[in-house]
């Protein structure tokens, strides 16, 4: 009997992830259709804010415990600086804002990048609506939503092993999907109230 076989029974972590967390990612679909990001310059400005946050959010937690070793290619994830010279290319300055992930260490933080990479599948249908709406693009305003060099697929699926490959027993994998509903919370929050984020 072969390996795959076997394994059909088992819920990996990737899947339980995806299940898991399912209505909270529909839930960020009513949201953003809601804060209609793309109807004005000014909102997709205060939506990128809320990029850039996330994003700083994000890259403090990759350089916390043991997640370099679990996740190997994390120089090439990450899109806050992206999102800064988006800002910039729209005249908004970030006043900065305080950490609210700084406590979080693993495992719970690779739900908390799960939730950025996993949104970087959502972001090529974003992106799309940003060049057709406001006229931007990879140089200008929305490289904060294109894909990575290699493509969105190929970086997706090497994260998604990285996660299946930690072999996190059911009490760490559900530390993992606790990340992930928090960080889908600080997203919704910031959705929420995109108006304020300066
Ligand atoms: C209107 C906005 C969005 C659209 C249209 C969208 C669309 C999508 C699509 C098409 C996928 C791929 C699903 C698949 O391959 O089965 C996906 C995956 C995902 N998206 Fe979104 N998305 C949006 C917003 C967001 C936001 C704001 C977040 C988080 C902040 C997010 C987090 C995720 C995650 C974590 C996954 C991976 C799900 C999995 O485990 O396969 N998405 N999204």
């Amino acid at each position: 009997m072969n390996s795959s076989i076997l394994n059909q029974n088992v819920t990996t972590l990737s899947q339980r992830l995806k299940t898991e967390t399912a209505s909270e990612h529909e839930r960020m679909h009513q949201l953003m259709g809601q804060a209609d990001v793309f109807a004005t310059p000014e909102k997709y400005a205060q939506f990128t804010l809320s990029q850039y946050y996330f994003q700083q959010e994000i890259e403090s937690l990759f350089d916390k415990d043991d997640v370099a070793d679990l996740i190997p290619d994390l120089e090439i994830r990450g899109r806050s600086q992206q999102a800064l010279l988006d800002l910039q290319d729209l005249s908004v300055e970030p006043q900065g804002s305080e950490l609210q992930s700084k406590n979080v260490t693993l495992p719970a933080a690779l739900g908390w990048i799960y939730v950025s990479e996993g949104s970087t599948l959502g972001a090529a249908f974003l992106f799309k609506e940003a060049q057709n709406r406001l006229g931007f693009s990879t140089e200008f305003a929305a490289r904060n939503l294109a894909a990575y060099p290699e493509g969105r697929a190929k970086v997706w699926k090497r994260f998604v092993q990285a996660l299946d490959d930690a072999q996190y027993s059911k009490e760490q994998q559900d530390q993992v999907i606790q990340g992930a509903l928090d960080a889908f919370a600080y997203f919704g929050d910031a959705l929420e109230q995109l108006d304020q984020l300066k």
